[in-house]
C-alpha cells in the first residue's frame, strides 16, 4: 500500500511532544497538514515535515487525507472527528473521545457507517501485561465479574492547577499546553475528563462491562475543576463496582491504576504501579505474571503506531475502539452529572 496520507489538528503540548514524532519518522506516513491556532505552527510545520499549515481544519479534511489525528482541546474532539468521519476518513482521536454520551455514541455511528479505523489513545491498553491480562480474562479466569474496583492516581496537581512544569519535563517538552484545555470547567478539564478517562477506558476495555448507573461525587478543593472523584456503579450484568480517581500524587510518583475484579470464580489484580498481575482462582489455581520492570509506567508509543498498522491492515487489534471510549465517556458524563445533583444515582444509558 502507499503511504498513509495523514492531517493533524491540534498541534500543542501532547501533539508535538508525543505523536509528530512518531508520525514523522513512520515509514508508512505522509504528513499532508496540520492545523493548529497561533504563530509557531509554522515552525511546527517545519520541524516535523508537514506539507503545509492551516488554522482552517475545514481545509486540512479536504485536502486528500487517508486519516487524520485529533489533538485539541477536549470540547472539539467531537466535531472535527464528526466532519472526518462524514468524509470517510481514519480517526485518531485524543481523550476524552468527547464530552457527553450523546456525542460519544454519535461517533460510534458515523464511525460504523463509515468503516474507517477509529481509535482512541489510551496507553496502558496497550501494556503487554495488561494484554496478557484481558487474554486470562477472556478464557474465563474469573467467571462472571460480581465486583469491580477501578482506582487511579495521577502526578497532576500543576496540570489540573495551571503549573504544567512536571508534565513538560516528564516529556521533555517545551511546549506547554494552554491552560483552558485542562483547567476550563466549560471545555471539559478536571481529573475525570482528562485521566479517569483512562481508568476506566482500561477497566472497559479489559472486562466488557458497561455501566447502567452511577451515584458520585467529585470535588475541587479550591481548583477551578474537579481533583477528586469517587462513584458507586451499577453495571449492566448486574455487577457492583466502585471508581475513584485523584489528580494530587507528588511530582515523580509513579501513576496509579489499581483494578480489581472479583468473580465466580477467582478474583484479578491488576495494578499498574507496583507493575502486578495476579489471577487467584477459588480452584486454588494462583497467576502471578512477570512483568518487565518499569512497563507500569505511562507512555503511549504504540496507540499510534497502531493506528497506521490497522490502517495498512498489518494488524487487526484495536484495544481502545470507539466503543470503548464511548463507555468510558457516558461514565465520566453521568459521574458528573450526578454529582450536579448532589450525589443521586443516576442512568449511564437508557
Ligand atoms: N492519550 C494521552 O495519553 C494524552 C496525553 C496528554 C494529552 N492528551 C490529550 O491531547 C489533547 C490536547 O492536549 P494538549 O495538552 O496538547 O493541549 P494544548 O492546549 O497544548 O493543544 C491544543 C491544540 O489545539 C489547537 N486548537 C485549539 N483550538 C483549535 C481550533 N479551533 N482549530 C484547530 N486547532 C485548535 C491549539 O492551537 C493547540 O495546538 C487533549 O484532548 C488531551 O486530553 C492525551
Amino acid at each position: 500500500m502507499s503511504k498513509v496520507r495523514l492531517g493533524a489538528i491540534g498541534a500543542g503540548w501532547w501533539a508535538t511532544s508525543n505523536h509528530f514524532p512518531i508520525f514523522a519518522a513512520h515509514p508508512d506516513v505522509e504528513l499532508v497538514g496540520v492545523c493548529g491556532l497561533g504563530p509557531e505552527l509554522t515552525e511546527i510545520r517545519d520541524k516535523f515535515g508537514f506539507g503545509f499549515a492551516t488554522e482552517d481544519a475545514d481545509e486540512l479534511l479536504d485536502a486528500g487525507l487517508d486519516a487524520v489525528v485529533i489533538t485539541t482541546p477536549h470540547d472539539l474532539h467531537h466535531p472535527i472527528a464528526a466532519k472526518a468521519l462524514d468524509r470517510g476518513l481514519h480517526v485518531l482521536c485524543e481523550k476524552p473521545m468527547t464530552l457527553n454520551a450523546d456525542e460519544a455514541w454519535d461517533l460510534a455511528q458515523r464511525a460504523e457507517k463509515a468503516g474507517t479505523v477509529f481509535l482512541v489513545p489510551y496507553g496502558w491498553n496497550y501494556k503487554p501485561f495488561t494484554v496478557a491480562a484481558k487474554k486470562m480474562l477472556d478464557e474465563g479466569g474469573i467467571g462472571e465479574i460480581q465486583y469491580a474496583v477501578c482506582h487511579m492516581a495521577s502526578p497532576t496537581r500543576g496540570l489540573f492547577g495551571n503549573d504544567p512544569t512536571h508534565m513538560l519535563e516528564r516529556w521533555n517538552s517545551a511546549t506547554a499546553p494552554n491552560p483552558t484545555t485542562w483547567s476550563s470547567p466549560a471545555r471539559g478539564g478536571g481529573y475525570a475528563h482528562g485521566q479517569v478517562t483512562h481508568s476506566s477506558a482500561l477497566l472497559f476495555w479489559l472486562t466488557g462491562l458497561r455501566a447502567a448507573s452511577v451515584a458520585g461525587r467529585v470535588m475541587t478543593a479550591g481548583a477551578p475543576v474537579d481533583l477528586f472523584d469517587a462513584g458507586v456503579i451499577r453495571f449492566d450484568n448486574g455487577a457492583l463496582g466502585t471508581l475513584s480517581g485523584a489528580a494530587t500524587l507528588a511530582d515523580g510518583d509513579k501513576y496509579q491504576i489499581d483494578i480489581r475484579l472479583f468473580g465466580t470464580d477467582g478474583v484479578m489484580m491488576i495494578d499498574v504501579e507496583r507493575e502486578r498481575v495476579t489471577l487467584s482462582r477459588y480452584d486454588g489455581t494462583r497467576t502471578e505474571l512477570e512483568i518487565t520492570p518499569d512497563e507500569g509506567e505511562y507512555e503511549c508509543l504504540i496507540p499510534p503506531a497502531r493506528f497506521i498498522e490497522l490502517i495498512t491492515g498489518a494488524s487487526s487489534e484495536n484495544n481502545s475502539d470507539v466503543e470503548v471510549a464511548a463507555r468510558s465517556v457516558e461514565l465520566v458524563d453521568a459521574l458528573l452529572r450526578s454529582s450536579s445533583q448532589d450525589g443521586a444515582e443516576v442512568a449511564v444509558h437508557a
